[in-house]
């Protein structure tokens, strides 16, 4: 018998077949070695990290790595002064509060549970101490709030299922104390207060925009799991307040008055003082569901894009004006290519972090402040405290595209911090990128932060079945149908069928629910959504070109579809 005419021609597409599906499993198999090796190491930087800090510094706040010493630093955040220091105050075993999250991912549930007795027995609010608000929002109500969810998730396993709710006492005592702050004309609160007596009299009254505006995805868990609504309701007074004080531009300045309302500083950009502001707009919105949230950031996501942006690199810009002030680039901003990829804007986001890390390649790490109109660095601003910013968006970028590339930018990240910043008592922050002479302090974003999003970069598997956000200190909440605002009734559909169906898709993570809905087609042209939260449920979409805002990468602006989907065709 003569084999059919055909036969070498099947043949050949059979063993191209073949031989593609054996080189796919080959480098698969190659990257899971990698991601595995990989993993490994950050669980060692880690470790190294916290027992160092277990060893020479607990329960005092923060790690001096190089004397293998502490800092009672919790009243030194956020005071560039060193103003009003405590005389008798002994550290709130801060480093161990930021670790707790970032042991329940890594696997550890014995030093956590073992972290949670000691904190439960031995933490206190009750100390004379000055406080910055936002930084101990952050991290501290932020890290015990993120561990209270995670102990009291059956599926987490930890303690049992006999959890007390230990965390979540200290979480209301701190949350109380904080409410005192709130107590000003404005709602705004002030940016300091003393955990044992208040606000101190002649206290200042300038804050900062992230101060007043980045409050609510802690406090609002506050609320929600203790059935309190005076945290939520006090962050979401200053957050409406702070919003009423945008320009016509709908720009926000950097710093404000939180007697009069008044902008101090009219100049503001991504980074530092604002940051998080924008941030906890998008990720209030996925936590509790609110359109309101969805709106806010929304407006401001496309000022942001229309006053900033310049290429793939964002400058200041006067608030009254839109005129550029500073054209500067900060390690601070390196976060907004994450905040993009939750946003849907995948295109615009690869495109800034890829200059991010040119930068991070070209010094070894990120220089905290570059100046872009001069192409230098910072007279002064040299420094690189360890910082988790690229780590962090080179995570969200891997999840939305699981583009290897990524994971080559993760490995990167991870020799240079080994390279350049590891010593025999922890890591230590780098004092001036172009000696890297290193300074003595192992900040607890390092734990919290760093670590965690280089960790998950390499190993997925907490997030998987669990819807989660990320505070602006890296504690994960899960995201909740029970904290999302109840649908109206219009929107419950009377077909039941589909309704379980949408449940399912619910249920995938948080991090593939955000996937970028930017495809690029077979005649090669992309298309991209602006709105891509908004393309992920029907009562989201857009009804006028305004709502699609102005697009990321062209500058041109978006269009709403007769169907209803914000869109731009892009030739590349
Ligand atoms: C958990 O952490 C402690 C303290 O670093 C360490 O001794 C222990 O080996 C860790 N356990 C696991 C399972 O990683
Ligand atoms: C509380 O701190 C004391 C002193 O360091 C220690 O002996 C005790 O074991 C701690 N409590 C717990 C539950 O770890
Ligand atoms: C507050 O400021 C006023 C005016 O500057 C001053 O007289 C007063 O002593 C200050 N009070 C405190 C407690 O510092
Ligand atoms: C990111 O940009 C690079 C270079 O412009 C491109 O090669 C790559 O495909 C892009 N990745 C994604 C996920 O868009
Ligand atoms: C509900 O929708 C599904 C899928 O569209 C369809 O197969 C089913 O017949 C519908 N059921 C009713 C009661 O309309």
């Amino acid at each position: 018998m003569f084999p059919p005419r055909n036969y070498s021609a099947s043949c050949f597409l059979l063993s191209l077949l073949l031989l593609s599906t054996f080189t796919l499993s080959l480098s698969q198999s190659h990257s899971a070695a990698k991601k595995k090796r990989m993993r490994e190491k950050v669980r060692q930087m880690f470790y190294h990290a916290y027992d160092n800090y277990m060893t020479h510094a607990f329960p005092h706040d923060e790690l001096k790595p190089l004397t293998k010493s502490f800092t009672d630093s919790l009243s030194e955040l956020g005071n560039l002064k060193l103003e009003h220091l405590p005389r008798d105050y002994s550290g709130s075993a801060l480093t161990l509060i930021e670790s707790l999250s970032s042991l329940v991912i890594m696997g550890n549930n014995t030093e956590f549970e073992r972290a949670v007795l000691w904190l439960s027995e031995n933490l206190t609010f009750d100390v004379d101490a000055r406080i910055n608000l936002f930084e101990c929002n952050i991290r501290v109500l932020g890290g015990l709030v993120s561990a209270h969810l995670l102990a009291s998730d059956p599926s987490k396993k930890l303690f049992q299922g006999a959890y007390n709710n230990q965390l979540l006492v200290l979480a209301e005592d701190l949350g109380k104390r904080f409410l005192p702050a709130f107590n000003t004309p404005t709602g705004l609160p002030y940016a300091w207060i003393n955990l044992k007596y208040g606000v101190m009299e002649n206290e200042t009254t300038e804050t900062s925009t992230s101060g007043c505006g980045s409050l609510i995805l802690e406090m609002g868990a506050l609320s929600k799991l203790t059935g309190d609504p005076r945290y939520e309701s006090a962050a979401l007074r200053a957050l409406r307040k702070l919003w009423s004080m945008q320009s016509s531009l709908k720009l926000f300045g950097t710093t404000l008055d939180v007697a009069t309302g008044q902008w101090i500083e009219y100049s503001s950009g991504i980074g530092a003082g604002v940051d998080s502001f924008y941030e906890y707009l998008l990720k209030a919105h996925i936590l509790f569901g609110k359109e309101d949230f969805w709106r806010m950031f929304h407006s401001s996501y496309i000022a942001v894009q229309k006053y900033f942006r310049h290429g793939p690199w964002y400058h200041e810009a006067d608030m009254r004006t839109g005129r550029a002030t500073y054209w500067q680039l900060t390690s601070l901003q390196a976060f907004w290519p994450g905040l993009q990829v939750l946003m849907g804007d995948i295109f615009a986001a690869n495109s800034s972090h890829r200059e991010f890390f040119h930068v991070w390649k070209r010094f070894g790490v990120l220089p905290e402040r570059y100046l872009l109109d001069h192409q230098m660095l910072h007279p002064t601003e040299k420094y690189y405290p360890l910082r988790p910013e690229l780590a962090e968006s080179t995570f969200y970028l891997y999840q939305a595209t699981k583009d290897p590339w990524y994971i080559e930018v993760g490995e990167s990240i991870v020799n240079s911090l080994n390279l350049y910043t590891k010593v025999e008592g922890g890591f230590a922050s780098v004092k001036d990128v172009t000696t890297m002479q290193l300074e003595d302090h192992q900040h607890s974003f390092f734990l919290a932060e760093t670590c965690k999003y280089l960790y998950l970069l390499f190993d997925d598997s907490f997030m998987l079945g669990s819807n989660y956000i990320f505070t602006t200190e890296g504690h994960p909440l899960p995201v909740l149908n029970t904290w999302h605002e109840e649908l109206p009734e219009a929107y419950i559909p009377t077909n039941w069928t589909i309704m379980k169906r949408q449940a399912a898709a619910n249920r995938v993570s948080a991090m593939s629910l955000q996937e970028c809905p930017a495809m690029t087609l077979n005649s090669g042209q992309h298309i991209e959504s602006c709105c891509h939260i908004s393309d992920a449920r029907s009562d989201h979409r857009c009804l006028t070109d305004e709502d699609c805002g102005v697009d990321a990468t062209t500058c041109r602006r978006r269009s709403c579809s007769m169907a209803g989907y914000c869109g731009l065709w892009i030739f590349i």
